[in-house]
């Protein structure tokens, strides 16, 4: 692997929006070696052995927490899960008391997804260990972004002047404001659609074209984004029935054939099948959503060796 002036090393990593276009690329770069890996036979080198890593969920996750746990392990961390229904956050531990208690127990990172925006900022600001933000509320899911960037470039594409489509709840996804900011900073000219309840008033001031039909959003698109639909965040209904949704908004084949012929569908998973996509479009060979999640493993390991080691013990991966 090209060796690399730029340094993650200690960084917290809270969202994309504060790297430069260089630690981007590093941690891209870093994760094409890292799928190398996972891809062998043996699928573990000695990179972190020492460290520890904590992941600590305050809300579910089937992807981010397995590929961050998956990831630690293949390289060699001693990896451990707290989730709170099982913690001691049940009996009343608030935030700070609980980051403290891991902090104490000398853990050099601490993988975390909170419901509250800032959450991961907070922590990062009180704590020692390095801080990954696996989602905080509706700002943002660094390593999602990651994930999503590496799957477009394995597919062949590169992000300047690429059209992107990004389709539904705009409002509640972290993944939707973490992609806006990664896709510009590389350069994509992204766009962003779905029912106006579902999109934040200020969507202009992040820079990207909106639009009220998801026809005009996917009309020559390069990439579609369909985000899920967020119903466990949502307070009251805004938009009047699933069915209704799907009729209006939801990505069928029909309305994929209006994006270039070789563009690809991204979704964050887990799917609202027959809400946002259809099942045809969830499983057509457009739809790079099984390699979102396999990717996720390479990019969180790059990102757990970059901050952990600072890319310095690169020998050890080779
Ligand atoms: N994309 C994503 O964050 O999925 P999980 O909620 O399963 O981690």
């Amino acid at each position: 692997m090209a060796k690399s002036n730029v340094s993650l090393a200690g960084r917290d990593i809270l969202d994309i929006e504060s790297l430069s276009v260089e630690e981007v690329e590093l941690v891209l770069q870093t994760a094409v070696e890292m799928k190398k890996i996972m891809k062998r036979d043996i699928k573990k080198v000695p990179s972190l052995r020492g460290k520890s890593i904590i992941n600590l969920f305050y809300e579910p996750s089937t992807r981010t927490r397995t590929s961050f746990e998956l990831a630690g392990k293949y390289l060699g961390a001693d990896v451990v899960n707290i989730t709170t229904a099982s913690s001691s956050v049940v009996k009343g531990e608030c935030l700070r008391d609980t980051i403290l208690t891991v902090q104490a127990m000398e853990c050099d990172a601490v993988v975390m997804r909170h419901p509250i925006e800032g959450a991961a900022a907070y922590a990062a600001e009180i704590a020692d260990p390095v801080i990954i933000n696996a989602g905080d509320g509706a700002h943002a899911h660094p390593s999602q972004g990651f994930l999503d960037m590496f799957t477009i470039r394995e597919a062949g594409k590169d992000f300047k002047g690429l059209k992107m489509a990004i389709l539904g709840d705009v409002l509640y996804s972290r993944v939707a404001r973490t992609n806006i900011a990664a896709w510009k900073k590389m350069g994509a000219d992204v766009h962003v659609a779905g029912p106006m309840t579902l999109m934040p008033h200020d969507i202009e001031a992040l820079g990207v074209t909106v639009h009220t039909r998801v026809e005009d959003a996917l009309e020559g698109a390069d990439v579609v984004d369909i985000l899920r639909i967020q119903l466990e965040r949502q307070k009251s209904g805004l938009f009047p029935s699933p069915r209704e949704y799907a009729r209006i908004f939801g990505v069928n084949e029909k309305r994929l054939a209006l994006a270039k012929e070789d563009a690809i569908v991204l979704h964050p998973g887990p799917m609202n099948r027959g809400l946002e996509i259809s099942f045809e479009v969830g499983y057509c060979d457009q739809a790079k959503i099984r390699d979102e999640v396999q990717n996720g493993v390479a990019v969180r390991m790059a990102l757990l060796f970059l901050t952990l080691t600072g890319g310095k013990q690169i020998e050890t991966i080779d």
